[in-house]
């Protein structure tokens, strides 16, 4: 039987019964094979009194295989006070430090890896209720897996009974690196599993997009006069200050401005892009950024089973998105730096015909800065599939000259949408103020789970003001 479970094994948090059920394999083990404890005539091991433990089990078909025991800070006490006194540990006891103990599997299952799947489940478990550390009292025959886990000896060790156990402990920022390289065997694991924790069984990843800056500065914001002191290379902001009349109106109207609630759907923002931009204002959805419409259009098109082509390099949110937060499959068109990453748009228009439900398409690419011409662009657009969406980024257009946004284009099209931030060149992103145009179909639904006031008053304000101010940007952007 050893090593023999590998398929159909669920994890899940123990019901009232099947505690019943643990509290008899920690009999088999503990009293009886292991002899740490005398046999019971009731054949159970109850949890010592005043610890307050959760279990995660793992079954296969209904039948135990295993579990272990997480002790949050909330307990009264930990199983380890029973056996060490916590003031002589070199542990912080604080309320984010959790215990786990009795990680136990049935002899069938040993030599399987439920025994480290149940401990992955109790690391997730703390990680996602904000453990900061763990703390356990591990079976020197098994210290090997613990240590293997990013769990470190703390130099104490005792017997009890038959057994002797080893204290232990690690940081769950510790543990994560550790696993960092197993995260592709991770999820082939999960494949496998029937994984019923109301915690994801990965942690979903976030999309780096730098922050040192307000590291030095104080993201609390106590003393901003630092910020003169240190220049920012988290990302492409505009170096040059908003037009002015976005400054004056703003400054002017300031308190009003922070304690009004703005128009629910930013229609006199939208009717102003409209006009100023060219298309009809049903064309138009408004967002709090681009990130904010991003997440919102493609979580609502795409599902996992949905296939996206991207180029490669491009702007990073966008394989976050597609691969981490929907988990959807991805495509890439290679850009080679070979090629000082020109966009071949022969391959393009061929790949283009495999029926794609996306494309994304940043232009000018980021990062790589160029761009294809408005002209090129809609000759590819004229022959890929209506079915396929095509999802134009054009937060830098204005660096590549006047005329070449495709925005007239998107809105009498069927499946193309321009996506357009004015955090770059209108110098808004700290407002966060971005929109869309495309087909009033394609908008239809994206508008009816947009919430109320997504676009805060003083971001609308400012746009508002920023697209009438066409002479100043132009000047600031070319010059
Ligand atoms: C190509 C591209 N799209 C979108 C964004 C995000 O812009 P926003 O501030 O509107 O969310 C960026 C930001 O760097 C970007 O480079």
């Amino acid at each position: 039987m050893k090593g023999t479970i590998r398929m159909g094994i669920c994890i899940a948090m123990a019901s009232a019964a099947q505690r019943e059920m643990v509290y008899r394999l920690r009999h088999d083990v503990y009293a009886k094979e292991l002899g740490q404890y005398s046999a019971r005539s009731d054949g159970t091991l109850p949890d010592p009194e005043e610890v307050t433990s959760s279990y995660i089990i793992a079954t296969v078909d209904d039948d135990l295989v295993g579990f272990v025991g997480v002790t949050p800070p909330t307990s009264a006490r930990y199983s380890v006070d029973r056996y060490l006194d916590r003031s002589e540990l070199p542990v912080v006891f604080d309320d984010h430090i959790y215990e786990v103990r009795a990680l136990t599997v049935t002899r069938a299952a040993r030599g399987s890896h439920i025994a480290a799947l149940l401990m992955y489940a109790a690391f997730r478990l703390i990680e996602s209720s904000g453990g900061h550390h763990i703390l356990s009292i591990g079976r020197r025959e098994v210290l090997g897996m613990y240590l293997r886990m990013g769990l470190r000896r703390l130099g104490r060790s005792f017997t009890s009974g038959a057994v002797t156990y080893d204290l232990i402990s690690g940081s769950t920022e510790d543990i994560a690196r550790r696993l960092g390289p197993y995260h592709s065997r991770l999820h082939h694991m999960e494949a496998d599993l029937d994984w019923q924790l109301d915690v994801p069984f990965l942690r979903p990843a976030a999309c780096y997009h730098g922050g040192a800056f307000f590291e030095a500065i104080g993201d609390q914001f106590d003393d901003l006069q630092r910020r003169k002191k240190v220049i920012s290379a988290d990302v492409l902001d505009a170096w040059f200050p908003p037009a002015p009349s976005v400054q004056s109106h703003l400054r002017d109207h300031l308190d009003w401005i922070i304690r009004t609630s703005p128009p629910t759907h930013a229609a006199g923002l939208g009717q102003v892009i409209a006009r100023t931009r060219g298309a009809p204002a049903a064309c138009i959805l408004t967002g709090a950024g681009s990130s904010d419409l991003i997440f919102l259009a493609f979580r609502q098109w795409l599902q996992q089973d949905s296939r996206v082509l991207l180029l490669d390099p491009t702007y990073g949110e966008y394989s976050h998105v597609l691969h981490n937060v929907i988990g959807c499959r991805v495509e890439r068109l290679e850009l080679p730096r070979s090629t000082g990453y020109q966009l071949p748009l022969d391959a393009l228009q061929r790949e283009l015909r495999e029926n794609y439900d996306l494309f994304v398409w940043v232009n000018p690419n980021s990062p790589t800065g160029l761009h294809t011409s408005r002209w090129e662009v809609e000759a590819i657009l004229n022959d890929a599939p209506s079915k396929t969406r095509i999802w134009i980024d054009e937060t830098y257009v204005e660096y590549a000259g006047v005329g070449q946004s495709l925005e007239p284009y998107a809105a009498a099209s069927r499946n193309a949408i321009v996506c357009k931030s004015m955090s770059k060149v209108y110098a808004l992103s700290g407002l966060r103020a971005a929109y869309l145009c495309a087909a009033p179909a394609q908008l239809e639904r994206l508008r009816s789970i947009t919430p109320p006031w997504a676009v805060s008053l003083p971001a609308q304000i400012a746009a508002t003001h920023a697209l009438q101010s066409r002479e100043y940007y132009t000047s600031c952007v070319i010059g």
